[in-house]
């Protein structure tokens, strides 16, 4: 008999499967060890679910202390001031890591998904990495699933066959994959010697959520040309098995961001990064920021060539405005990314030798690391404008984020139209990176606003923000999940890989990479 479930989602148990671990153990040089939330708005936006719903996350194990907190199942109680969720840590050799996080989902299919300059890397190595670390998740995701009510929720393009490895151990589990980043045309996945496989791995999930309409119509053309699939109003059929797919734009926490930004405590953080960012200089009168990765797909290049343009066009404000860039270095053993990095060290050295005192002096106030929520929110509630210029993004959380710390209804977003944020935040002042002349004007726009302008627009960006939070995008994801045809849901998946190969191969990997 098909199991029939009308239940809400949010009532099942849940287990979140993710790349990126939530916090991080790390040892101090005086051997005791910190615990400290990893940075993201991925990460922030899925912990808030976890806090309020409880629950499961599995994920990588990178802190060079994380193995020495776990029990003996590798689990930890998180976050550690509040502890409401259980974190299962999977570990990863060295050689792994490089060749499944660095390699096939960084070198491979991240610049594949994004449309930016870089040239996507498929080696056959990385990819049996991947394979090989996919079946590990299956292997924990199984190991944890002792409720057949549970849903499971796979995070992104480091899993993509976690759901197809997981069937074989539990063929009747209820799972989701939600796709973060851009899925790319069709043309372009083409590059992916591997592209049906991942396709049919991602098919192997009851259900599919991308971030936009535009990624979920090119990951459907995709199935149609290239698998012997059949498409049907967002579903899919591949063989005996159908997935419903579907488009549910992030949102962030609103509450507990506004929440922090009202807080008046927050002065103290506001203060400081006056201080520690020279904007106590009585010569600084507007305050711009940018949050970002390091990242080639960030446009920081990009916003630092519009400022440079305006501050040559417009003299009178090189003293007036201090831009703090926040870079925090990610992903740095790739080319790449190495090359960014210093790309712009060399761009922000040259804009502040050029219009300030010295190349460490100037206009461009640039912050090389990472930011606590705390200290973000403070900086977001400081500026009065703030740039977000991705030439690619599947959503980009930061424009939300910045939105929703405004409770004061101040301060302009500067957004760029290749973000999946600009199809919602449609009053945020909208860029093309690619036009440096539009984009100096833009930020021209952003400093005179007249102060009615920018109320409306920020109110009207934040109803739309706090009405679509990341309880509402995971309620929507939850919910379409538990309300599935349970037939569906039921039905086998052709195996590709015998069981016990399946076992095997999980653990010959799996010895000797622990911490
Ligand atoms: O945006 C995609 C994403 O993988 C997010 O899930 C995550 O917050 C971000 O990139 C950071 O990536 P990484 O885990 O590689 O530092």
């Amino acid at each position: 008999m098909p199991e029939v479930s009308l239940d809400n989602g949010n009532g099942r148990p849940l287990i979140v499967v993710s790349n990126r671990e939530p916090y991080q153990h790390v040892r101090r040089e005086d051997g005791s060890i910190a615990v400290a939330p990893t940075t993201g708005g991925v990460s922030v936006a899925l912990d808030a679910l976890m806090r309020e719903r409880g629950g499961t996350w599995i994920a990588y194990g990178g802190g060079d202390a994380d193995a020495d907190v776990v029990d003996a199942n590798d689990r930890v109680t998180v976050p550690p001031d509040q502890p409401s969720y259980t974190l299962r840590r999977v570990w990863l050799s060295p050689e792994e890591e490089r060749r499944y996080y660095d390699g096939f989902s960084n070198e491979g299919v991240w610049p594949l998904a994004h449309t930016v300059h870089v040239r996507p890397r498929f080696r056959s190595e990385d990819w049996a990495a991947y394979q090989r670390v996919n079946a590990r998740f299956a292997a924990a995701v199984s190991a944890e699933l002792t409720d057949r009510q549970t849903s499971v929720f796979i995070q992104d393009y480091h899993l993509a066959l976690l759901a197809a490895d997981l069937r074989q151990l539990e063929p009747a589990v209820r799972t989701s994959l939600f796709w973060h980043i851009p899925w790319p045309h069709p043309d372009r996945l083409r590059m992916c010697p591997w592209r049906a496989e991942i396709m049919k791995g991602l098919l192997a999930n009851d259900l599919l959520a991308f971030q936009l309409e535009s990624d979920r119509r090119n990951f459907l053309i995709s199935v149609r040309d290239e698998l012997d699939a059949s498409v049907d109003k967002g579903y899919v059929t591949l063989g005996r098995r159908t997935t419903r797919v579907i488009a549910s734009p992030i949102g962030v926490d609103f509450d507990r961001i506004h929440r922090i930004a009202c807080d008046p405590g927050l002065v103290h953080e506001v203060a400081r990064l006056f201080r520690e960012e020279r904007l106590d200089d009585p010569s600084v009168e507007i305050i711009g920021v940018g949050v970002d990765r390091l990242d080639y797909t960030k446009g920081i290049l990009e916003r630092l060539d519009a400022i440079d343009l305006l501050l040559t066009r417009r003299p009178d404000l090189r003293r007036r405005l201090a831009f703090v860039q926040v870079g925090v270095p990610s992903r740095s053993k790739i080319r790449s990314y190495a090359a960014i990095e210093s790309r712009i060290d060399e761009r922000v050295a040259e804009i502040n030798a050029r219009h300030g005192r010295s190349a460490t002096d100037g206009p461009i106030r640039y912050r090389k690391s990472a930011l606590r929520l705390r200290q973000l929110i403070a900086l977001y509630r400081l500026a009065d404008f703030c740039v977000v210029s991705s030439l690619h993004d599947g959503m980009n959380l930061v424009a939300k984020e910045f939105v929703a710390a405004r409770e004061d209804l101040g301060g302009v977003l500067v957004l760029s139209e290749m973000t999946g944020a600009s199809r919602e935040l449609t009053d945020a002042l909208i860029i093309n990176p690619y036009h440096t002349e539009g984009f100096a004007l833009a930020i021209e726009r952003a400093i005179y606003m007249p102060l009615q302008e920018r109320t409306r627009r920020m109110r009207a960006l934040r109803g739309v923000v706090a009405g679509r939070d990341v309880f509402h995008w995971a309620s929507d994801i939850l919910d379409r999940l538990s309300n599935l045809n349970a037939e569906r849901a039921a039905s086998a998946w052709p195996l590709a890989v015998p069981r016990p190969t399946l076992l095997k191969r999980v653990a010959s990997s799996a010895s000797n990479v622990r911490g």
